[in-house]
Order: structure tokens, then sequence, then C-alpha cells
């Protein structure tokens, strides 16, 4: 297990107070906070080798080249992928699935062809399929949920057919915490000749990721909610479609030669990296990338197993508060969304923060799924590797003077 007192010592903002009380931040599903190493890479970058990477023979640029290459390097490793070479730097996961929906899904994806989606996709990992649909004459097919906030997967052996082309899945929801087959998935997409593509956006930050092992054609995910900075998305895919790929952006140093009349593109993984990067920003994700894996991803793991049973138990036991998702904190990450009976989930959120709590309430940019679960909104505390059984105990004490405060209100 971690030793959570000694990572909090680690986490500057931590120690900030909110309307007078001590900050419990439970939003980490939205972005996650900043360890001081991660905070202190960005400044020595800065204050010390600040450059443009690949252009200059200078040392600045020598070696910030080496920092952010080395981060690659670091990224691969973090993924067990086989080759650096095939890990792409984008702004965030939806900059990555757009990439791959313009680039191999407008040269592949053909009138009649299905996309399979799961029922919780989180709009980035929806929307730009259905752009593609729509301009492809493709159709999209969605993958269900059983009762208890699980892939079917009778129902997905079933839609995933001889018409499908690719599926797109999330390694974990951002609303039900519900953790993909992706395995399972993947065996049936490839019987059918279909890619499978993961939006690692939630899963990669909390569970040991292999590439080979989820068996996915593509891996997406954002750095933002893994420690890092804001502003560094990270592509991987297979070797040979990215090579067969086209150019997402076009411009510097994406070519390797240029006429007045046509271009010939650089190799990977630049082909995909057009104009100056954000080069501080992934030199500070190695810091995070670092500081995770000190700690290990299975010990994460398991502190958020203990985290979420611990919650899911006190939940259970006010009167009124519907938890979405599955109820074993083994088949589900630290996220849990849920609702009192007539209390907006907003006006939780306020007395919640009243209180000093972040959390979030809304829609959780997966408007389907509400519907799906006849909600406008939740509300949705989650977990990562500072939060403690006691934060959960003030939350959930916070919680019951909301739903008493709300209730009364109610009923008069
Ligand atoms: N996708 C992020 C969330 O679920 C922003 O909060």
């Amino acid at each position: 297990m971690i030793d959570v007192q000694e990572i909090r010592k680690d986490f500057p903002i931590l120690e900030r107070q909110v309307n007078g009380k001590q900050l419990i931040y439970l939003d980490n599903a939205a972005t996650s906070q900043k360890p001081r190493c991660v905070i202190q890479a960005l400044q020595s970058y800065y204050e010390g080798y600040n450059a443009n990477i690949h252009r200059g023979i200078h040392t600045l640029s020598e070696e910030a080249t080496s920092a952010y290459e080395g981060v690659r390097e670091k990224v691969r490793e973090f993924i067990d992928a086989p080759e650096s070479r095939c890990v792409i730097f984008t702004r965030n996961a939806t900059e990555a699935l757009n990439l791959i929906a313009y680039s191999w899904g407008r040269t592949n994806i053909l009138p009649g062809d299905e996309i399979v989606l799961s029922a919780m996709e989180h709009h980035s990992n929806l929307v730009p399929w259905q752009l593609l649909a729509a301009e492809r004459g493709a159709k999209l097919v969605y993958l269900e949920l059983t009762p208890d906030g699980l892939i079917d997967l009778e129902q997905a052996a079933a839609v995933i057919g001889p018409r499908t082309k690719v599926v797109a899945v999330t390694m974990m929801s951002n609303v039900l915490g519900t953790i993909t087959p992706v395995r399972e998935l993947g065996n049936l997409a490839h019987a059918r000749g279909a890619l499978l593509i993961v939006d690692g956006a939630q899963g990669v930050p909390h569970l040991k990721t292999s590439v080979s092992e989820l068996g996915c054609d593509f891996l997406v995910f954002s750095c933002h909610k893994m420690l890092g900075p804001t502003g560094v998305g990270i592509l991987w895919g297979r070797a040979e479609l990215l090579e067969a790929m086209p150019p997402f952006l076009s411009g510097g140093d994406m070519i390797s030669a240029v006429w007045r009349d046509r271009v010939r593109f650089n190799e990977l993984p630049y082909k995909f990296e057009a104009g100056t990067p954000n080069i501080a920003d992934v030199i500070a994700t190695g810091s995070a990338i670092d500081y995770l894996q000190k700690l290990g991803m299975d010990n994460i793991r398991a502190h958020e197993i203990d985290l979420t049973g611990y919650a899911l138990g006190r939940l259970s036991e006010i009167p009124d508060a519907t938890v979405y998702g599955p109820g074993d904190a083994t088949c589900r990450g630290g996220v849990i969304s849920f609702n009192f009976a007539d209390v907006h989930p907003h006006d939780i959120g306020q007395i919640l923060n009243d209180a000093g709590i972040a959390i979030r309430a809304g829609h959780h940019c997966c408007q389907p799924l509400m519907r799906d679960l006849k909600v406008t909104g939740t509300a949705r505390a989650s977990f990562y590797i500072y939060n403690t059984k006691e934060e959960i105990d003030l939350f959930l004490d916070a919680l019951q003077e909301a739903d008493r405060v709300m209730g009364h209100v109610a009923c008069r």
C-alpha cells in the first residue's frame, strides 16, 4: 500500500483552504493535482534550458530535445508499448481521438460500415465518430450496459459483426467507474477484422496499462489526469496503422522535404506532430510518470479499491442516495456518481463547496448515458493517490448535512 500522508506532502495545493475549511479535492476524474516535482520540472525548463526542439544545434535546444524525447520513451515504458516512435504527443485525449477519426477514419470508413461505441462514452469518443459516420454514410452501433452498469458481453458478441470496422470504447467510465472488458471486446473486434480503439483518459491514470495485454490497436489518454500538466495527450497506435495514415495537421516538423508543389512527410512520430509542440508540459509529464512509477500502479489501484469500497459502503447507509455503476469496488474505478431523490446535483456540489469539498456535478460530457440513466446529471466524487478515508468521512458527513437541508427544503 502507498503512504498517503507522505504523498500529501508533495502536493502544495492540498494545504490550501476553501471557504475557511481545509480543501478536500474529490474531482480527480476532471483533473488531478500536481506534485511539486512536476511544478519544478516546468520551472527548471523555463529557467534553465528553454529552447525549441529538433531544430537547433545549440546546447539549450539539444538539452530540450533530449528531455522531450526522453519522455516519449518513458511513456512507451509506462504503457508497455514496443516502440517509442509509435507514441505521439497531442494536446489531449480528445485531439488524439479526433486524429484517429480524421486520419484513419476518413481513409478507411466506407458507406455501410459500422462503428461500435459503448453506451457510456464521453462526448470526446462519440462526437468525432458521429461526424465521421455522417460524412461517410456509416452507422453507429452501441454496446449496451447491464442493470449494474457493466458492458453486456452477450449483446456485444451479437452486435460486433461483419460490417463492424472499428470498436471504440472507454477503458473506464468517467460517470459509472465501470472498467471495460477491453481484452474481450478486442477479441470480438479482431475476429471480425475490425480495430479496437481504447480511450484511456480515465483508465490509464489508475490502472497498470500494457497495450499488448489490452490487445488494442490505438490507445489515447490525457496526462493532466495523471499528475501531469494540462495540454499533453498521448496517442499510441500500431506501427503499420500509423505508417499508413495521412497526417492530421500539417506544417513544420511533420515534413522531411518540401518543394513548391509537393511534400514528403516525416517519419513517425514526427509526421503527426506539426508545429512547435508543448515542450515544457511534455517534459513535466515525464516527472509525473516517474512519480507514478515510483509508487507503483498496482499499489495505486489497491489504494483506490480500498477508498472506493469504503465510500460505496458508507453511501449505502445514506437514505435517498442513488449510486450509479457497479457495486463491487474491484470491477470499477474510484469514480462515484450519485443523486438524491429530488435534489439537483449542482445544489449538492454547492453545499459541499461551502464545506471546502470539490466534486463535479452535471452531465460529465456523457449526455446519452444521462438519458439512459433517466437523469439530467449526477454529483460525482472521484479519488486519487492523496485521498484518505478521513476525507471520505468528511465528504459523507457534509453530504448527509446537504441531504438534511435539501430534504427539509423539498418538504416545505
Ligand atoms: N472528462 C473530464 C471529466 O469527466 C473532464 O470530468
